[in-house]
């Protein structure tokens, strides 16, 4: 993997106002209160969603979400309140894949797996609980215009629908013998991984209005983006330690990934080459790009320490 920007460990600065710890801690914020309203409902039922959403995260969807949409004080929260959305249809999905009859995990963001925690029923249904909740959140953005909404709604349930997310952990799951050379497993990590930061940075474009061949080279910057991640992980997953990564190795091993079929070394150049990628569709779109490649240097150099052991 490689290391970006030669600045090194610099907080990512929003605008001249808020520093990246700053903005990690408005979304953990949010994200409480987001779901506060749901606990008169079952303290079961609430406390397993909770339990699985407010685990330690990068938040890295909601942070490139805020980031590119750069909030002035009147877009705040719906900014925050769409990357909370974004967040809870990621962890929905982290609670399906760790379940017995998927990737069978014991561990997820430091510690045991919603379903180890609170039984797979109870699981399932936090889960279908965040990503119903996520669009709920998107329909009521404050100070949004209701076609910007539907706008919105519309793109992340593409992202997460048949041609997307849940497309992408079927053929993760059942089509494993058909994956065999390097374009079938950037189609898996696209669908499982990178159709969602592409929703999360294009949510962020459409929120500060960018259009046309701008919005074009966001969603392109965050496809590299997203792939990287992915083969990243799949690197973390083959050579890094459990305890850094805060949840279980080792269970894509025996499904076709970059580093399954090609080795490692063809793994992290390609991942170089994707955030080569990244960083000129990223220039291309015109946004700061400065807080964005240190939110990506923060990433990758965390996971390069945990994946070049
Ligand atoms: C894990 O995502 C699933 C993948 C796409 C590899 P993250 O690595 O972003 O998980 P959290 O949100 O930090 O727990
Ligand atoms: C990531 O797949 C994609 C989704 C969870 C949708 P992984 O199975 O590689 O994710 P981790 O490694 O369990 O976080
Ligand atoms: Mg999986
Ligand atoms: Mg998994
Ligand atoms: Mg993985």
């Amino acid at each position: 993997m490689t290391s970006i920007g030669s600045s090194a460990a610099e907080t990512f600065q929003a605008g001249a106002t808020m520093s990246g710890s700053d903005i990690r801690a408005a979304i953990e914020g949010r994200l409480s209160k987001l779901i506060t309203s749901e606990a008169s409902v079952s303290s079961n039922l609430h406390s397993a969603l909770k339990y699985a959403l407010m685990g330690k995260s990068k938040r890295v969807r909601p942070l490139l979400l805020y980031l590119i949409a750069e909030p002035d004080k009147a877009s705040m929260d719906a900014v925050l309140d769409a990357g909370c959305a974004v967040e809870m249809v990621h962890t929905s999905s982290l609670i399906f894949d760790d379940l017995p009859c998927m990737d069978d995990a014991s561990m997820r963001r430091q510690r045991p797996t919603t379903h180890v925690t609170f039984g797979q029923p109870t699981a399932i249904l936090s889960a279908i609980a965040l990503l119903t909740r996520a669009f709920g959140i998107i329909s009521n953005l404050e100070g949004v215009p209701a076609a910007t909404r539907n706008r919105l709604a519309g793109l992340l349930s593409d992202a997460v629908g048949w041609d997307g997310l849940v497309a992408g952990q079927e053929m993760d799951i059942n089509s494993r013998a058909t994956l065999r050379n390097a374009a079938d497993v950037e189609q898996l990590n696209w669908l499982k991984t990178g159709v969602l930061f592409v929703a999360a940075a294009q949510m962020g474009g459409i929120l500060r209005g960018l259009e046309g061949d701008r919005l074009d080279a966001i969603g392109d910057f965050a496809r590299h983006f997203g792939l990287a991640f992915q083969t990243a992980d799949d690197l973390i997953d083959t050579t890094g330690s459990e305890a850094e990564a805060g949840k279980d190795i080792g269970k894509d091993g025996d499904k076709p990934t970059l580093v399954s079929l090609f080795g490692p070394d063809h793994a992290r150049l390609t991942c170089q080459q994707h955030i080569a990628h990244a960083e000129q569709a990223l220039i291309a779109s015109g946004v700061n790009a400065a807080p964005i490649r240190d939110l990506m240097k923060l990433v990758f150099d965390s996971r390069q320490k945990a994946a070049s052991r």
